[in-house]
């Protein structure tokens, strides 16, 4: 099948938002016997596919899971290694990105992020910030319990302060508090290598979101699965509580 011309197809139902869990790499390098490193190198490369696919097919925003909070807790030469490999992302694959017309974004605390990993992020946000294809977000030391433990504290401090009355806190005031009030709800989350759950992913986000797992490891994921996914959205009937 010809890949280049499905848009047309699936523009009916196209899901507005993606969210993907790039999971399995490690697994993927100990199958085939080389070390796991070479396991999030091979996956970086997906990752970079993927992009430039979800754009093709005509996705308006794409939110790609590179690390989490709890990701923390890996042996640090492993946490090296993949921030390494974010900021190669981010420096290599920037004029990728001016040239699709991506906007990037980003969610995470930035804080504990190495220097370089942070400067990176900065310079590919600001020179994509007017770019009006598919906006690519990364998420980076990003947890879904985080985000609303921080939008709480934000909005507690609003309500000490007086700038609102407790009565005014509603879910459109508490999404505006999150990492990027403009993110859209998500429509379809894609999680690969068979694990069938969401890790702290985008909590607040995902409440009436599809779900797509899917067998294969990350490094393995192609834009045929994407495609695949795709088409399985668009046949999901979607009631967000009422009847149809
Ligand atoms: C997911 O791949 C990517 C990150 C967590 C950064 P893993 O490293 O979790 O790969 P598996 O799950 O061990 O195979
Ligand atoms: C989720 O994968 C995080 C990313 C893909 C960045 P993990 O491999 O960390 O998730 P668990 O530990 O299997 O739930
Ligand atoms: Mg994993």
């Amino acid at each position: 099948m010809d890949l280049d011309s499905v848009t047309t197809d699936l523009k009916v139902t196209l899901p507005q938002h993606v969210a993907i869990i790039m999971d399995g790499n490690g697994r993927w390098a100990k199958e085939k016997h080389i070390p796991r490193f070479e396991g999030y190198r091979e996956g970086a490369r997906r990752g970079k596919e993927i992009i430039l696919s979800a754009s093709r097919f005509g996705i308006k925003w794409l939110t790609l899971y590179a690390f989490s909070n709890e990701n923390w807790q890996r042996p640090k030469y492993q946490i090296n290694f993949l921030m390494f490999l974010l900021k190669n992302y981010l420096r290599e694959g920037r004029k990728e990105i001016m040239d699709n017309n991506i906007r990037f974004v980003f969610i995470g605390r930035k804080e504990m992020l190495p220097d370089s990993v942070k400067n990176e992020l900065a310079k590919t946000l600001e020179v994509s910030k007017n770019n009006e294809g598919m906006t690519l977000c990364l998420a980076i030391n990003y947890g879904g319990r985080q985000e609303i433990v921080d939008a709480a504290r934000s909005i507690a401090k609003d309500v000490v302060g007086k700038k609102y009355p407790l009565s005014a806190i509603d879910e459109k005031r508490f999404g505006s508090m999150l990492y990027l009030p403009e993110m859209p709800d998500v429509d379809l989350v894609i999680r690969t290598s068979g694990e069938q759950r969401i890790s702290n992913f985008l909590l607040w986000q995902i409440s009436y979101a599809e779900l797509w797992f899917c067998p294969v490891y990350w490094p393995d994921f192609t834009r045929e699965h994407l495609y695949e996914a795709l088409l399985d959205f668009s046949k999901r009937k979607r009631r967000f509580g009422n009847t149809l």
